[in-house]
């Protein structure tokens, strides 16, 4: 596909935004119900019905609303007894909050490398990294695309591990039909501003297992069981639950999450189809029997280092499209000892990946302008 350069382009007036929600009656209406009647009696009717609506449609028994899916990630690894000394499996790719919600309860992330179809926890890695102080693994679903469960609940089964699905990105997906999140011995999903279904800040914890929900329930309000006192408390606990307030809007979003996913499955599709012919980059696509809810489409630039990417970005940018660069090594951060393996498929996916905008009011014509300028942009850099 012959280009004239980006030079040629005129910036879009829209702000062609990285993410963003897609906001309808419905949820001014709740958010509305949420302020006029979420106190009193029925101060928690929102968190509930978003608790049992998640619960229906992922098919999990019992769910937890908190603050954010970092906390909820937290709860999960204090849940399952992750301590000091232990050690939990993670991919190296991901936002930081995977890891620390490991090293919150001073159990030491190991950092494994993911597979470079889809940018998830690669399974052979994590069988090459058990020790004797294995005590879990954390996986991500990454941008939505499933990790490969089979083999995972293969490998913790061998190994008798416990499994921690960070689903904060794939609402929506499914691993040979059934819904991610339900797979390990909890999932936790987010509502985060920038995710497919959106409460600004928000998160949820999942699980079928009656003795995790149990203790995350207690652990996610202040330890309290009133067992000997109102206000008694019988553990170290957290305050973790969502506002009803924010449940009120994360529900009206989490009822239309088909149309959402849709929506952003539509935006993919367009990629395909704008990138078409495009030379120079690798779309992310399904790998085997799964659906992704594409929350953040990405794409790898293989002949193109990290420089060079960045610049590719704020050339993007400057045509007020929003892009993004691909999570860095999280076993870098200063936190952290140097990792036990190299993880070459997350340190070029580190450099060369990038995440396309797929907020929720772009149309075709807006991703075909950024097909066209990635075009035009990647031409110039190899003139
Ligand atoms: C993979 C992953 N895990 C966890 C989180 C944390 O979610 P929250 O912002 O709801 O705490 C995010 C948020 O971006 C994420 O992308």
């Amino acid at each position: 596909m012959k280009s004239r350069g980006s030079r040629c382009l005129s910036p879009s007036k829209k702000k062609i935004a990285f993410a963003g929600p897609w906001i309808t009656k419905k949820e001014v209406q709740y958010v509305r119900d949420g302020v006029l009647y979420g106190f009193y009696e029925t101060f928690d009717q929102h968190v509930r019905k978003l608790e049992q609506t998640v619960c229906e449609y992922i098919g999990a028994r019992y769910a937890i609303a908190t603050h954010c899916c970092t906390l909820a990630l937290h709860l999960a690894c204090e849940t399952l007894g992750f301590k000091e000394g232990d050690e939990v499996i993670c991919t190296d790719f991901s936002w930081v909050a995977t890891a620390y919600a490991i090293s919150y309860t001073g159990a030491t992330p190991v950092f494994v490398d993911i597979d470079p179809k889809t940018w998830c926890i690669d399974p052979d890695a994590i069988e090459r990294a058990i020790t004797k102080k294995t005590k879990g693994i954390m996986l991500v679903h990454t941008f939505g695309h499933p990790s490969d469960m089979d083999r995972i609940m293969v490998i913790a089964r061998k190994y008798q591990l416990k499994v921690v699905e960070d689903a904060a990105p794939a609402l929506g997906s499914t691993y040979k039909g059934k819904h991610v999140g339900t797979f390990g011995d909890i999932g936790c999903f987010s509502f985060h501003g920038a995710k497919i279904a959106v409460s600004g800040e928000g998160g949820i914890l999942v699980t079928n297992n009656e003795e995790y929900y149990k203790k995350a329930k207690l652990l996610a309000s202040m330890g309290r069981t009133d067992s000997r006192a109102v206000f008694w408390s019988d553990m170290l606990g957290f305050q973790y639950t969502i506002a009803n307030l924010t449940a009120s809007l994360a529900l009206a979003q989490v009822e239309r999450i088909e149309e959402l996913v849709a929506r952003k499955r539509q935006i993919h599709s367009w990629y395909r189809e704008a990138l078409d012919g495009v030379s120079g980059i690798d779309l992310l696509e399904e790998q085997g029997d799964v659906r992704s809810n594409y929350c953040y489409p990405s794409l790898l630039l293989p002949r193109h280092m990290r420089l060079e990417r960045d610049v590719i970005l704020a050339k993007l940018k400057a045509l007020n499209i929003h892009a993004r660069p691909a999570f860095p090594r999280m076993s870098e951060f200063p936190l952290y000892a140097p990792s036990r393996f190299p993880n070459p498929v997350a340190t070029r996916v580190a450099a060369q990946g990038i995440s396309l905008p797929s907020a929720g009011n772009l149309t075709k014509r807006d991703v075909f302008f950024v097909g066209k300028a990635l075009n035009a942009i990647l031409q110039e850099m190899r003139r």
